[in-house]
């Protein structure tokens, strides 16, 4: 299921050249790119940046800081981070692929003495325990069955009183989901929580639920603008 959950994401190819080549054809000089040149491409979740910044405003960061991000894809979320408040960010993800494309891109835009990423499995965390200051993880629990282990490991990982923000897809009233969707073209890697059980899920892994925010509204404004972008994008 693992495997599934990574060939889905993976593609083929060589990822990091895919996106030099975008960006070149975009006019963007490669020896003066920025974090927001990534953008783009590198935060993929719904609301892109500007949600990394709100959740990482929870985290109570400084530049002595030690961030976790649990499945951190191409590291836009980690090198936001770490360029907004000079703090160390490792990033796990289970797609390897996506873990050697975010270290190319992080020595781009040369933050590669900030951030580090790892091959590996967020049910399986491959850190002491009591390692990081703080923790996150932006749409990843929605390919994870075992959300349990998976909270419990960001648990045993942060230090007494470290802070976790989640920003995840859960499961409302709407009924079934629609496959394909961005994390899954069939339903066997695909996990929605509803917000009861999330809830329930992190203080059984010993967390404190601190604050919870819906933000389906801004989810559903943000998609339509891009989609309004791309309709304005395509006129003659
Ligand atoms: C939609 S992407 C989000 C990436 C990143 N958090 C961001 O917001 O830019 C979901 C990521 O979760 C990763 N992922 C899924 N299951 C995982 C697991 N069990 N352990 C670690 N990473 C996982 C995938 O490989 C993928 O990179």
């Amino acid at each position: 299921m693992m495997d599934a959950v990574a060939s889905h994401y993976a593609g083929g190819g060589d990822l990091s050249s895919a996106i030099a080549d975008s960006l070149r054809k975009a006019g963007k000089a490669m020896d003066r790119l920025t974090t927001a040149d990534l953008a783009t491409v590198d935060e993929f979740h719904i609301r892109g940046r500007k949600a990394t910044l709100e959740l990482a405003g929870h985290l109570n960061l400084d530049a002595s800081s030690r961030v976790l991000d649990i499945g951190s894809g191409l590291g836009g979320p980690a090198r936001t981070l770490a360029e907004t408040f000079d703090c160390h960010v490792t990033g796990i993800d289970l797609t390897r692929e996506f873990c050697e494309a975010a270290t190319t891109l992080s020595a781009w835009v040369g933050l590669s003495d900030r951030v580090d990423f790892r091959h590996g499995d967020a049910t399986r965390l491959p850190f002491d325990d009591a390692s990081f200051d703080a923790a996150m993880t932006l749409h990843v629990a929605m390919n994870i069955a075992a959300k349990d282990r998976m909270y419990a490991e960001a648990r045993r990982v942060l230090k007494p009183g470290g802070r976790f923000v989640v920003y995840d897809v859960l499961q409302g009233e709407g009924g079934e989901v629609l496959y394909p969707v961005p994390w899954a073209r069939e339903p066997s890697i695909s996990h929605l929580a509803t917000p009861a059980a999330m809830s329930s899920l992190l203080s059984d892994a010993g967390f404190r639920v601190a604050k919870v925010e819906d933000s389906t509204e801004q989810c559903q404004r943000w998609f339509e603008e891009m989609a309004a972008r791309m309709s304005e994008s395509h006129r003659p």
